[in-house]
């Protein structure tokens, strides 16, 4: 039988080299906090329940869990002392839990589920007490390096600021992430002392007390060292954006998505496409949207989230879309702003067009709805909430404040005139 799985993310740290306001886990990749990128990949790869360590600033990271993660609990870790402390500030929440404990720092957004899910598979057939997780980096600076004994096993794993310089040399560094049998091994956490250069409470010290209580440690080697990347500074975090970029670009591509100009365009991790689509230069998707086959997006683009695009739809340059849904093979080429709207299929936009959707002052956003085979003149605003009936036309330049019905012409721009010889 599958042991229960539950994750803490230590995220107590301040992160003193981002110079923010924010707590560091707070700062986003693709619209999403370090700390929900973490918390996303652990969640699809069965974790429940999970903790969250917070300290600093604790008040921002808590309201925004529970808002989007309600069934994460948060623990406060009052003094940050240490990755140790970290973990027995947690014990009074998962002291009679009996599956794996999953530890991952808040601050590592590349770790993606599908390795979780290797290391929890790894950590149960190899029937292991703890799973320490490693890397090989050529700079392993500043890591705690992974000390194997005769047998190639894990002994022991120094900090850079305890090391030799013999143990300095290592390049096997360690991930920050284990795996950990919490009935069996949970106890040792209470063991774990300050005597170190740092006087802190090392959880890698958790490695050296269970095997000294005959436990079984295993190491799982992450093949690709990217995912352990963490944020320190506000250059890591544009180099995280760069490589969580390239992976949605590659995966992308690999299905069948042309994307002309990888260097320019940034597509969310949480965005489909289907195959033959075409994403043009400088397009920007963001947030978590749907698109279909054979449509072509860009060039310059932005679609901020929550759209859903079906088939053979053409959205072109500066056009910005939010919660759309647009139906297929409907054209919006040029300049315009469609946000909570429904297109139908076989519309056509002209250019310029904007969906009025929110009042300023009573902030409301309200709807507009525009059926099959509708052509909307451009330079039209449609202040919604509204509908246009199937097959209605609009007149160019026309702002529309009620319902079109079906076959119908709307148009509201002043006839035109003409002062003959008025320039005379
Ligand atoms: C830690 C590991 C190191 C590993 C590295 C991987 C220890 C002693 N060292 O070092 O072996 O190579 O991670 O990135 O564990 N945190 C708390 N409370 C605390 C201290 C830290 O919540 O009291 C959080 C931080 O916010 C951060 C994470 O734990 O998210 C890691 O802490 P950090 O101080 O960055 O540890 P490292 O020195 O990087
Ligand atoms: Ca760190």
């Amino acid at each position: 039988m599958e042991k229960d799985l539950k994750a803490v993310i230590l995220a107590a740290g301040k992160g003193t080299r981002m110079k923010s306001l924010l707590p560091k886990v707070m700062h986003e990749v693709f619209n999403k906090p370090l700390v929900a990128r973490v918390l996303d990949s652990v969640i699809e790869a069965g974790a429940k329940e999970n903790i969250v360590i917070t300290g600093h600033k604790r008040e921002i990271v808590d309201e925004y869990l529970a808002k989007n993660y309600p069934s994460t609990v948060s623990v406060f870790q009052k003094e940050q002392l240490g990755t140790g402390h970290a973990i027995k500030c947690a014990s009074e929440k998962i002291q009679n839990f009996k599956g794996n404990i999953l530890i991952l720092c808040g601050d590592t957004p590349l770790i993606t589920s599908k390795s979780i899910q290797n290391i929890v598979k790894f950590h149960n057939e190899n029937n292991a007490d703890i799973t320490v997780v490693s890397a090989f980096f050529d700079d392993p600076y500043g890591y705690g390096r992974i000390v194997r004994d005769n047998e190639n096993n894990v002994s022991e794993i120094v900090e850079e600021k305890d090391a030799s310089p013999e143990i300095k040399k290592i390049k096997e560094v360690n991930a920050g992430i284990y795996c950990i049998n919490w009935e069996t091994t949970g106890k040792y956490i209470d063991e774990i002392k300050n005597d170190n250069n740092q006087k802190e409470y090392y959880l890698t010290d958790l490695i050296k007390l269970a095997k000294k209580g005959s436990k079984k440690v295993c190491p799982y080697v992450l093949e690709s060292a990217d995912e352990i990347f963490g944020i320190n500074s506000r250059k890591n975090l544009a180099e995280a954006i760069s490589i969580m970029r390239q992976r949605k670009l590659d995966e992308l591509m690999e299905a069948g998505v042309t994307i002309i100009d990888p260097m320019t365009t940034y597509i969310s991790p949480e965005t489909t496409i289907e195959p033959e689509t075409v994403i043009l230069p400088s397009t920007v998707i963001e947030g978590k949207n749907k698109i279909g086959k054979n449509c072509k997006i860009g060039p310059f683009a932005h679609l901020r989230g929550d759209c859903t695009i079906a088939d053979f739809v053409k959205i072109g340059n500066f056009v910005e879309l939010k919660k759309a849904n647009v139906q297929s093979h409907t054209n919006i080429c040029h300049l315009s702003y469609v946000g909570d709207s429904i297109v139908g299929e076989n519309v056509n936009i002209g250019a310029g067009t904007i969906t009025a959707n929110y009042d300023s002052r009573t902030k409301i956003k309200s709807q507009t709805v525009i059926k099959n085979k509708a052509s909307i003149g451009s330079n039209t605003v449609i202040v919604a909430p509204v509908e246009i009936g199937e097959n209605a036309l609009i007149g160019a330049g026309s702002v529309i404040t009620s319902d079109i019905k079906a076959n119908s012409l709307g148009i509201t721009r002043a006839k035109q005139r003409e002062i003959e010889n008025y320039v005379k």
